[in-house]
C-alpha cells in the first residue's frame, strides 16, 4: 500500500455523536494528524461539535469526502448507515476507520472489504479493546506458550446504560458482544460451537435485551464465557465492569477497566474508565501513523469483523432456537 507522505494527515468525521468526542481527543493527541472537519445529520449537534473540536462543519457527506485536505474518514454514525458511508468514502479514495459493529450482516462487511481491496485502501474496524497494552501482552503470552495449555477465557461487561441511551443502539448481543467476539478472536482464537441466552430486565419500553451470556467451546478444546449487561453496574469489590481473563495450565492473565478510574462521569458511564479513551487513542494512532504513514497491516481487520459478525449471528440463532450452534 502507498504510504501517506504529506506533512499532516487530514481526518474527517461522518457522525458526531458520543463516540466522536473520544475520537476527536485521539486525533488531537496523534502527531502529524489533524481533524479537518465533520458532518452530522443533525445540524444543531454538528455546529456544537465543530465548535468544540475547532474544525469545519460540512453541509453534506459528499462535501466532506470530496475535500482534498481529507485523507481518512472515520465512520461514526449508527450501525445501519456504516456500509453507505464507508463505501462513499472508499469510492472517493479515502482510507476508512469504521466503528463497531462494522456492518449489519456478514455480506455488508464483505462488500466493504471488496471495495477497500479493489481500491488498495485501508478500511479498519474500530475494535478498540485490542489496542490496550494488557491485551497485547496477553496475546503474546498465549502465542508464546507461556500460559501453557489454555483451559478457559472470560470476557465480562457490566455497565448500566439508561434506557434512553440504550435505545440509540441495538441490544447488547450486537452492541456489546461484538467487542467480546473480536477480543476472543484476538487472544485465543475462534469458537467451534456456542450457546447463548438473553433477557430484558430494566427497560420499561425498549424491547431489546439488556443482558446476554454465551458459553463456547474453542478450537483447541478450551471453554469460554461472555457476559454483556447494560442492566446494572457491578459495585462489588474487584468488580466485573469490564474484565477479561485467560487461564492456562502454566499461568493466567487479567485485564480490568477498574485499573484506572477517574471520579467524574464519562459520556454515559457513571465514572470515567481511563482505558476507554486510552484504547481509542492507541487505535487512532495505529490507524493514522502505523498503517497510513508507515504502510503496516492493521491489527484489527475486516476478516476479524466478518468472523465476529458470524459469532453474533450464531448467538442470535442459538437464542432463537434454544440450541447449540456450530461455527
Ligand atoms: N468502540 C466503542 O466502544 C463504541 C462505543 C459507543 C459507540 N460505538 C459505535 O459508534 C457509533 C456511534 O455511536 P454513538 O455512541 O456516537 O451514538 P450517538 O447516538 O451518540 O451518535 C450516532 C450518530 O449517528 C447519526 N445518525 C443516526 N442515524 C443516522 C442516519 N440514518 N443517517 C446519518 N446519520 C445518522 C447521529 O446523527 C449521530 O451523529 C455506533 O456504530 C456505535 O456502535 C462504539
Amino acid at each position: 500500500m502507498a504510504k501517506l507522505t504529506k506533512e499532516t494527515i487530514g481526518v474527517g468525521f461522518l457522525g458526531a455523536g458520543d463516540i466522536s468526542v473520544l475520537h476527536a481527543a485521539a486525533v488531537k493527541k496523534c502527531p502529524g494528524a489533524k481533524l479537518v472537519g465533520l458532518w452530522n445529520r443533525n445540524q444543531e449537534r454538528a455546529t456544537q461539535r465543530a465548535g468544540e473540536f475547532d474544525c469545519k462543519n460540512y453541509k453534506t457527506p459528499e462535501e466532506l469526502i470530496k475535500d482534498p485536505a481529507i485523507d481518512a474518514v472515520f465512520v461514526l454514525t449508527n450501525l445501519e448507515t456504516h456500509l453507505e458511508y464507508t463505501k462513499l468514502a472508499l469510492n472517493h479514495d479515502k482510507h476508512v476507520l469504521v466503528e463497531k459493529p462494522v456492518g449489519v450482516s456478514v455480506a455488508e462487511i464483505e462488500q466493504m472489504k471488496a471495495t477497500a481491496d479493489a481500491k488498495g485502501l485501508v478500511c479498519m474496524p474500530g475494535h478498540n479493546y485490542v489496542y490496550e497494552g494488557g491485551m497485547v501482552r496477553t496475546r503474546e503470552l498465549v502465542a508464546g506458550g507461556d500460559l501453557g495449555k489454555i483451559v478457559s477465557a472470560y470476557v465480562m461487561y457490566n455497565i448500566h446504560h439508561p434506557e434512553e441511551v440504550a435505545k440509540r443502539y441495538p441490544g447488547v448481543v450486537r452492541q456489546i458482544l461484538t467487542h467480546h467476539s473480536y477480543i476472543l478472536l484476538y487472544l485465543v482464537g475462534k469458537p467451534v460451537e456456542l450457546c447463548a441466552m438473553k433477557a430484558t430486565l430494566h427497560y420499561q419500553e425498549y424491547p431489546e435485551e439488556d443482558i446476554a451470556m454465551v458459553q463456547m467451546r474453542l478450537h483447541n478444546g478450551a471453554l469460554a464465557h461472555f457476559c454483556a449487561s447494560f442492566a446494572a453496574d457491578d459495585h462489588a469489590a474487584d468488580p466485573w465492569t469490564v474484565m477479561v481473563k485467560v487461564i492456562g495450565t502454566a499461568g493466567s492473565t487479567r485485564y480490568s477497566y477498574r485499573d484506572h478510574v477517574e471520579i467524574k462521569p464519562g459520556l454515559v458511564h457513571s465514572q470515567t474508565y481511563t482505558a476507554y479513551q486510552g484504547s481509542i487513542t492507541n487505535e487512532v494512532r495505529h490507524f493514522l501513523i502505523d498503517c497510513l504513514r508507515m504502510g503496516e497491516k492493521p491489527l484489527s481487520t475486516l476478516e476479524d469483523a466478518v468472523t465476529a459478525q458470524k459469532m453474533i449471528e450464531a448467538c442470535e440463532e442459538s437464542i432463537r432456537n434454544r440450541s447449540v450452534v456450530k461455527l
